[in-house]
């Protein structure tokens, strides 16, 4: 256990019951790392750790904290050597941060001041941060990381922006610390055992988890958000990513981890329309997925994906698996 603090870490990962940081948890694990869970269950349920611990046949420390809160995020860092911190925790729907801006500011950002404070008060020199495509705006497609931000069209888009700048203005004063900002696609699909996934609470926002429950026909038809877009099929296109690759993407910017602020791109660089994934969730699990056309979302884009060679480059790090891969195990996870 020599190497322990060299190449094997302990990885502090806020939000890890989550539907992305459960799946990191799997793969930090396997690489041999320690994780500690910091996570209020807002979003998520303590069952997912459990799930997380029969994959892998590793420990898990759990600590149900909210880390907005300063002294509950001290008692972690003094009970373990923290080597570095995934900040996954967060509040992400978009059409709910509208409604409750407070809510979303203070709790995306905050946890974000109150980590950053604990690394340096402790010592923790990587920090990496869940960030979001959306901070992109409405750019030119593909995004690439060196491009000026536009405004995103809600306050949840606006914590990522914020939380990346604060993060761009601590390295600047401390050069010590190495942070990563890794700006996330369209994650879907979920763990092939079938185990963990996501499962969100109420009726979906998102499109992948929309579309397994109609599968499930706990809902009637999928609500297609407008055809009428400069795409493909008039659709709206996304760089849809399955959620293994994502987690492996983070293990790989932890590797890779040095002083400084780095930014990357975590998608497959290939556009899909709200239509050709609806169709391949078909034609690859043998279901029908019945939909209607509705009008536009307020906020929505009409095409986004990503330019991967950053990533490629630096991080040596890209997705595997296709969209074929990611319809069969999201449906996976929602049949089970
Ligand atoms: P999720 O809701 O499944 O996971 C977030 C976790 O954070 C949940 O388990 C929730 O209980 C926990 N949490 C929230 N606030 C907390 C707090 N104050 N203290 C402790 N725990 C708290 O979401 P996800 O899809 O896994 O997203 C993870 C991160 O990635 C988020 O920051 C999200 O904004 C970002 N992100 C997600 C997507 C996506 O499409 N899923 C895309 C881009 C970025
Ligand atoms: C995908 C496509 C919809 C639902 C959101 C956030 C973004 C990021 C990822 C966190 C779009 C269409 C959807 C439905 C539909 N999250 N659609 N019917 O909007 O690209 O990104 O999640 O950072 O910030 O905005 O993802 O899955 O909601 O939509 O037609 O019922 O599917 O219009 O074209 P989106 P999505």
């Amino acid at each position: 256990d020599f190497l322990r603090g060299y190449i094997y870490l302990n990885v502090l990962v806020t939000g890890g019951a989550g539907y992305i940081g459960s799946h990191t948890c799997v793969v930090l694990l396997n690489a041999g790392h320690n994780v500690i869970v910091a996570d209020n269950l807002c979003n998520s349920r303590f069952e997912t750790i459990d799930k997380v611990k029969q994959i892998t046949n590793k420990e898990v420390i759990f600590y149900q904290i909210d880390v907005t809160e300063d002294a509950a995020v001290a008692v972690i860092f003094s009970n373990h050597k923290i080597d570095a911190v995934i900040h996954f925790a967060g509040l992400k729907a978009v059409g709910e941060s509208v409604e409750k801006p407070l809510v979303y500011y203070y709790n995306n950002i905050v946890s974000t001041i109150i980590l950053t404070k604990a690394c340096q008060k402790y010592g923790v020199k990587k920090i990496i941060f869940s960030s979001s495509a959306t901070v992109y705006g409405e750019n030119e497609i593909p995004f690439i990381e060196s491009m000026k931000l536009l405004p995103t069209t809600n306050p949840y888009g606006e914590t990522k922006v914020m939380s990346e700048r604060i993060l761009m203005d601590v390295v600047n004063a401390d050069t010590a610390l190495a942070v990563s900002l890794l700006r996330y696609f369209n994650p879907i699909g979920a763990h092939e055992s079938g185990l963990i996934g996501e499962a969100p609470n109420g009726i979906p926002n998102n499109l992948m988890p929309y579309i397994t429950q109609v599968a499930q026909k706990k809902l009637d038809k999928l609500k297609v958000f407008g055809n009428d877009y400069p795409t493909v099929d008039g659709t709206g296109v996304r760089d849809y990513i399955h959620v293994m690759d994502l987690a492996e993407g983070h293990v790989a910017a932890l590797d890779h981890l040095t002083a400084g602020v780095h930014i990357y791109n975590l998608g497959t660089g290939q556009g899909t329309s709200v239509l050709q994934l609806t169709k391949a969730f078909e034609e690859a699990n043998g279901v029908e997925i019945p939909y209607v056309i509705v009008d536009r979302r307020p906020g929505d884009i009409a095409e986004c994906y990503a330019d991967v060679s950053k990533a490629e480059s630096k991080l040596n790090w890209k997705a595997k698996r296709g969209i074929v891969d990611m319809c069969l195990d999201a449906w996976r996870f929602e049949s089970k």
